[in-house]
């Protein structure tokens, strides 16, 4: 990084507190990330995204009956207005599914029967239907962008299962579902992350928990964020074949390229959720005959690390795993945003809960005490 001259400045805000919260924590050293306290493996393993949600928007793991109610609040919330499956259809064919969700979260904001209401209790039932409806909109826009119908919700189904049912049209087996239904757990939330930041910037001006969320889609597009599982998996079918791989990283690394799904601000070892979904994606190529994604993996992670000391973020792993499931390269993204609804959602309850407006100083760099000239003298 080059060198910084103003001392008391961070480029990028790196190391720089932006708040204080209760939501989630993640220690580097140990590379542990917790949920209201809770190990984020242990939600993956033995929790559903539905009680993952809950805890995030709640602050605490419910229990059977509160577990039962909330699942048939998110089943009552998960379908899309018809005005809302209409507009989706005018939607230019070209625009990417990332685009699709902001103009849709816009819109929908337009319905929620507690539009005009900013207290906690609100924002929470506002939060809850921003989750609920994230796997129906996702599943929708991109059925209708293809030329498809869209498939309504089965309110028999879980959040995971019920996306890939809207997404596919047929039920998909349970260790499929699994897999999805623990990648949502793993992508909820993640301390101040970008986005997250960026909703809880807009909530702060007292702006509602819609304009939060849309703020925080069209962070998590840009590759350096979100965006990276799809960049990701487009590096590895550039790769092709386990043979290739030495040769292209470090040719990649000799030309100075940022490699999608490697690195991040916050782990200085390796990002927790990478571990658990390397497990899993390497799993499922077993299971499938199809290991040569793990192969490749295991040779650039190899490379990045002995290089570079960089090791995979949760994006690297998701990216082969969707593609090994099947999904869409360019839902990828979307589905982070299935998932991070209830973390963004928390973050900017919890903002409104004790707000103060979230407005930086900075430092001019630039000219001073230039003259005014009338324009025939420019
Ligand atoms: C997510 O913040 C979160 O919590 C995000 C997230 C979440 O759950 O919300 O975890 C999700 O966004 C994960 C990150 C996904 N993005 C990528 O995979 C994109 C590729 N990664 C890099 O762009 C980078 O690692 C970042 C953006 C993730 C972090 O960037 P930083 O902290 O600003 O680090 P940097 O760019 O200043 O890099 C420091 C050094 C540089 O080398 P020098 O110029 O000092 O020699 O490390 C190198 C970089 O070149 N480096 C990389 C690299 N990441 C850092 N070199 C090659 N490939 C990489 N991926």
């Amino acid at each position: 990084m080059s060198e910084n001259p103003y001392p008391n400045y961070s480029p990028g805000l790196q190391g720089i507190i932006g708040g204080v919260t209760k939501i989630s924590k993640i220690v580097s050293d140990t590379s542990s990330l917790t949920y209201r306290g809770i190990n984020v493996h242990e939600l993956a393993e033995n929790g559903s995204f539905e009680e993952t949600a809950f805890l995030l928007l709640h602050g605490y793991l419910p229990n059977s009956h509160q577990l039962s109610d909330f699942k048939q609040r998110m089943a009552a919330e998960s379908a899309l207005p018809d005005e809302v499956i209409s507009a989706l259809g005018l939607l230019p064919k070209h625009m990417h599914p990332m685009d699709a969700l902001k103009y849709a979260y816009s819109l929908l904001a337009g319905f929620d029967e507690d539009y005009e209401a900013m207290d906690h209790d609100a924002n929470v039932r506002k939060g809850e239907r921003i989750v609920a409806k994230g796997p129906t909109v996702v599943a929708a826009a991109y059925r209708i962008m293809n030329g498809k119908e869209a498939i309504a919700p089965d309110p028999e189904l879980s959040i995971a299962a019920n996306f890939l049912y809207m997404l596919h049209g047929e039920k998909a087996d349970d260790f499929t579902v699994k897999v999805m239904d623990a990648s949502l757990t793993l992508y909820a939330e993640h301390t101040f992350n970008a986005s997250a930041f960026a909703c809880r910037v807009t909530v702060a001006t007292l702006s509602d928990i819609y304009s939060g969320i849309v703020t925080g889609i069209g962070t998590l597009k840009g590759p350096l964020h979100g965006g990276a599982n799809e960049k990701a998996m487009e590096m590895l079918l550039e790769i092709g074949d386990p043979d290739n791989a030495e040769e292209w990283i470090r040719s990649a690394l000799a030309q100075k390229k940022k490699i999608m799904g490697f690195g991040h601000r916050e782990y200085k070892k390796r990002d927790s959720r990478a571990i658990y979904l390397t497990k899993i994606g390497k799993e499922i190529g077993e299971r499938k005959g199809e290991t040569k994604w793990g192969e490749i993996a295991s040779t650039l992670e190899r490379v990045m690390e002995t290089e570079k000391n960089i090791h995979p973020n949760v994006d690297f792993p998701a990216a082969y795993a969707y593609y090994l499931l099947g999904i869409p390269i360019e839902l990828y993204t979307p589905i982070f945003v299935i998932a991070r609804n209830s973390g963004w959602a928390a973050h900017a309850i919890e903002q409104l809960d004790n707000n103060r407006l979230i407005r930086p100083t900075c430092i001019y760099d630039g000219a001073e005490g230039v003259e005014w000239k009338p324009i025939d003298q420019r």
